[in-house]
C-alpha cells in the first residue's frame, strides 16, 4: 500500500445548499425533493463526508425575474437560514452551519445575536455569510422603492461589520461568575458597552447573548467586485466565489491574498473557496451524459430569465443567434455580470448558447467526470494555488452528493489532500482558523 502522502495544504469543502441544488432544472431529476427530513438526510450525509460546512445561500425576495421563468424556478421558496440551521445542529455533530445574513436588508444588533446564538446551540459551528444583496427586488420588501447603490451598499457593510463584531466582543470570555453565594451572577468589569456611533448605524449595546464559543462565528463574504475584494480582504476568513477557469482562480486568489497581506493580516487566515458544480460518473462519458440529460430540463424561458438576472439586464430583446451586445452598468451584481461578458467573448458564444449554460447552473466552475478525474482538478486547484478548497454545488439531491460522498471523498483521502477524521470541535478549528482574542476587555487580573 503506497504511503499516504503528507500535505501540508489539505482541501476544505463547502456544500452550496439551495433549495434542491442550484441547478434550475434539478428540482425535475428522479427523487428530488425539499423538505426537513431531506435536509436532514443531506447534512448526515456531509458529516459522513468529512466536509467543513453546510452553506445556506438566500435571498429576501424571489428572483427578479419575469413570470414565465419564476413559474419554473424551484427557488421561488426556501428555509430561513437562521431558523434551519439550529435545527441541523440538533442532528449533527461537527459540520459547520454557514448562513448568509444581507448586512443591506438587517440591522446589526439582529444579525450579531441570531449568530451568537446559533454559535452556542451548534457549540461552536456558525459561520455568516456576509452579502450585501445583488437582487434589487429585496428594495421592495423593506419599504424602499430603489436597490442601494452597489458602493452604499458595500459602505454599509463595511461598518455593520465592525458593530456586528463589536457587540460580539460584549462580555469577556469568563464574565459570567454566576456566584451563588454572593448572588452576582456576572462581573461589570467583563462587559462593554459598544456605544457605537458611525454613519450608518448609531448600536449602544451591550449584546444581550454570551460570547460565541468561537469568539465570532466564521466570517464569509462572497463578493468579486473590487469593493467586495476590498472588504473580504479587511473582514473575510472564508471567501465564496465564482471563477470558472484555473487561470482566473490563480489571479483572483493572488489578487485576494495580496489585498490580505496589505491589510496587515495572516492571509492563510483567509480560505478561498470558488463555487464547484460536481457530476460524477463511473465514466467521463457517463459523466457527461448525465449533465447533458439536467441541461435538457431547462426550459429556454428559463435560461434567457437567468442570463438577464446574471447581467442585471433584461435579455429577452436580444437576437438569440447573434453575440452578446453591449452590456451597461449594473447595480446588483458587478463580477457576475463581467463574468459572463467574458464568457462570451471568450468563447465566442451566441446569446441562446450563453443563456444554455447560466440557465442551467448559472456558468460555474464544473468538474464532470469520474472520481479520479475530478481528484485530478481538484488537487490541482489546490496545488496550483488556484483555491484553498471548493463550495461543492451538487447536481441533483440526494444522488450528486451520495455519488460526491462515496466516490471522491475516498480519493482525496487517499492523496491525503483532505481530511478522514475532523481536527477539532469548532467550525474554526477545522478550517485551521485562530479564534479572535476578546478585544475590549484586559485579561482578568490574577487575584
Ligand atoms: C458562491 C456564492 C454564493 C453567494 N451566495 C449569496 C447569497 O446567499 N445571497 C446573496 O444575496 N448573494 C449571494 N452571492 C452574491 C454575492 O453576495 C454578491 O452579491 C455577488 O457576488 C456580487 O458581488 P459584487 O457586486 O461585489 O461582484 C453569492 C455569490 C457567490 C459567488
Amino acid at each position: 500500500m503506497t504511503p499516504t502522502p503528507t500535505h501540508t495544504r489539505r482541501l476544505r469543502l463547502g456544500a452550496f445548499m439551495r433549495p434542491v441544488s442550484i441547478h434550475t432544472g434539478a428540482w425535475r431529476w428522479p427523487d428530488a425533493n425539499f423538505n426537513f427530513t431531506h435536509l436532514k438526510q443531506l447534512i448526515q450525509t456531509l458529516e459522513r463526508g468529512r466536509f467543513d460546512a453546510f452553506f445556506m445561500a438566500d435571498h429576501l425576495a424571489l428572483l427578479n425575474m419575469p413570470e414565465a421563468a419564476l413559474k419554473r424556478s424551484h427557488t421561488t421558496t426556501s428555509f430561513d437560514p437562521l431558523t434551519l440551521l439550529p435545527a441541523l445542529a440538533a442532528v449533527t455533530e461537527h459540520n459547520g452551519l454557514i448562513a448568509t445574513a444581507s448586512t443591506t436588508y438587517n440591522e446589526p444588533y439582529h444579525v450579531a445575536r441570531k449568530f451568537a446564538s446559533l454559535d452556542h446551540i451548534s457549540g461552536g459551528r456558525a459561520g455568516w455569510n456576509l452579502v450585501t444583496s445583488a437582487n434589487p427586488q429585496e428594495a421592495l420588501n423593506f419599504s424602499r422603492e430603489e436597490h442601494l447603490e452597489h458602493g452604499e451598499r458595500y459602505h454599509r457593510a463595511r461598518e455593520f461589520f465592525d458593530v456586528v463584531t463589536g457587540l460580539w466582543d460584549s462580555w469577556a470570555d469568563d464574565a459570567f461568575v454566576r456566584d451563588v453565594a454572593s448572588g452576582i451572577y456576572f462581573d461589570p468589569a467583563r462587559m462593554r458597552r459598544l456605544e457605537h456611533r458611525g454613519e450608518h448605524f448609531q448600536v449602544r449595546g451591550p449584546l444581550n447573548v454570551a460570547r460565541p464559543v468561537q469568539g465570532w462565528p466564521v466570517i464569509v463574504q462572497a463578493g468579486a467586485s473590487d469593493a467586495g475584494r476590498q472588504i473580504a480582504a479587511e473582514t473575510a476568513e472564508v471567501v465564496f466565489t465564482g471563477q470558472r477557469t484555473l487561470a482566473d482562480g490563480q489571479a483572483f486568489y493572488a489578487d485576494v491574498k495580496g489585498r490580505v497581506a496589505k491589510a496587515g493580516r495572516n492571509p492563510d487566515h483567509l480560505l478561498i473557496l470558488p463555487g464547484a458544480f460536481v457530476v460524477v460518473g463511473r465514466t467521463v462519458e457517463e459523466a457527461q451524459a448525465k449533465k447533458a440529460q439536467l441541461d435538457a430540463l431547462v426550459h429556454p424561458d428559463s435560461g434567457i430569465a437567468s442570463l438577464s438576472v446574471a447581467l442585471g439586464t433584461d435579455a429577452s430583446g436580444f437576437d438569440l443567434d447573434g453575440p452578446l451586445p453591449e452590456i451597461p452598468e449594473s447595480n446588483s451584481s458587478k463580477s457576475g455580470r463581467q463574468k459572463v461578458i467574458d464568457m462570451a467573448r471568450r468563447d465566442g458564444l451566441t446569446v441562446r448558447q450563453l443563456a444554455g449554460i447560466v440557465g442551467g447552473n448559472f456558468g460555474t466552475l464544473e468538474f464532470i467526470g469520474t472520481a479520479q478525474t475530478i481528484a485530478d482538478q481538484m488537487q490541482q486547484w489546490l496545488e496550483e494555488r488556484g483555491s484553498d478548497g471548493f463550495n461543492i454545488m451538487f447536481p441533483y439531491l440526494p444522488q450528486g452528493l451520495d455519488e460526491f460522498v462515496d466516490g471522491v471523498v475516498p480519493e482525496l483521502q487517499r492523496r491525503g489532500i483532505f481530511r478522514t477524521e475532523y481536527e477539532g470541535r469548532t467550525l474554526r478549528e477545522n478550517l485551521g482558523l485562530p479564534r479572535p482574542p476578546d478585544r475590549f476587555v484586559p485579561p482578568r487580573s490574577p487575584a
